[in-house]
């Protein structure tokens, strides 16, 4: 979304692992006020990655988290690398309520994006919110046209964008080095033992009712009792993720846009189904294999492959030419290949 050259400046600089757009809205030059919303698995680490960038004029002076134990780590990283003591808030809109604070990281489940970005626009900040945009398209529309009204930045969390190999790619397929592109293979395989079953993260030993706020974790999803798998695994039930879809497919969907200079597809076809986990214990409801097949407007096809069984082919996006091809490895090789 749009937003001056000067403001990118200084995400460049803050160094978030997708280079965010977030910028002082009223004057670039001065520091940052940043508020973090969620100090899991990766808003844990963009705090890292924000401190170990060039350490632009940003500082982090809240954070959000509804499992204590999170929210404590949170605030230690932001007192270790950071060097200032941040607020600590449970409920977010706590957090927004800060006139002070001009952007905000979101790193929350999927289902807590749409209301997260929405409150945070409405309050006035730019946002880094993380992959994916949201939970439903009709959400993500919305957060869309509520962004561009509002002339704030709001940066996605699909950071292979700024990776130089999808830079290199993108520049090459514009510069008619593998002629037209109607074709894109994209990947992503993993396996793990079974005793390691996919997504399911370990549950903090110390988790309970009374350290983890269940109800602001639901916000409008259906009610249930609380469930530490739902919360802490939450990646495995469509009341709060897409799955494969949303999770990952995202960024080779995304990225493939960037390199092809597509945005919308008009279709997609999708199948799959829980093949592998099948234990009766295990109560996963989102697919472990899954393949979906992308059609464009304009003559455009992406076939996409997923499956938590076999990682021999790893991770990748083959940008079929005519007259070759590009492929991107692992997000670490790129190979090109004439037809
Ligand atoms: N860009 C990437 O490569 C990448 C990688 C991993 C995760 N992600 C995305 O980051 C987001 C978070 O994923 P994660 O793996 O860190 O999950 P996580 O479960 O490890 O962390 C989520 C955090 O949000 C907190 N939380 C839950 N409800 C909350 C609420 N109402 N208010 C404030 N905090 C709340 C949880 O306590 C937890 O600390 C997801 O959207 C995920 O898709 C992106």
């Amino acid at each position: 979304m749009s937003e001056q050259p000067s403001r990118r400046d200084f995400v460049k600089s803050a160094g978030l692992a997708a280079a965010p757009a977030v910028l002082s809205a009223q004057n670039a030059n001065s520091e940052l006020q940043l508020g973090w919303i969620g100090t899991g698995g990766r808003g844990y680490y963009l705090l890292e990655r924000a401190y170990k960038g060039s350490g632009g004029p940003f500082k982090v002076v809240a954070t959000c988290d509804t499992y204590a134990g999170n929210l404590a780590r949170g605030k230690d990283r932001i007192q270790t690398m950071g060097g200032n003591s941040p607020k600590t808030f449970v409920d977010y809109k706590e957090l927004l309520a800060d006139k002070s604070i001009d952007a905000v990281v979101i790193a929350t489940p999927e289902h807590l994006h749409y209301p997260m970005a929405i409150a945070a626009l409405k309050a006035n900040k730019h946002i880094y919110l993380e992959k994916p945009l949201a939970h439903t398209i009709e959400e993500g529309a919305e957060i869309v046209k509520l962004a561009e009204k509002s002339g704030k930045v709001v940066q996605v969390g699909t950071q292979n964008r700024s990776n130089s190999l999808y830079i290199k790619a993108k520049e090459m397929v514009a510069q008619g080095m593998i002629g037209d592109i109607h074709y894109v293979r994209a990947f992503w395989y993993r396996n793990t033992l079974p005793d390691n079953p996919a997504w399911r993260y370990a549950i903090p030993p110390d988790a309970n009712e009374q350290n983890t706020d269940w109800q602001k974790f639901l916000g409008a999803a259906p009610k249930k009792p609380f469930h530490k798998g739902r919360y802490y695994q939450w990646r495995l039930y469509w009341d709060y993720s897409g799955g494969i879809s949303t999770d990952l497919l995202v960024h080779q969907t995304d990225i493939t846009n960037f390199v092809c200079g597509k945005t919308t597809p008009v279709s997609c076809v999708a199948s799959g189904g829980v093949y592998r986990w099948t234990d009766a214990a295990d109560d996963r409801e989102v697919p472990d294999t899954f393949s979906a097949l992308y059609e464009y407007p304009d003559k455009f096809h992406i076939n996409y492959s997923c499956y938590f069984g076999n990682e021999k082919y790893g991770y990748g996006e083959q940008f079929m030419g005519n007259e070759g091809t590009i492929e991107v490895l692992n997000r670490q090789i790129l190979n090109s290949t004439p037809e």
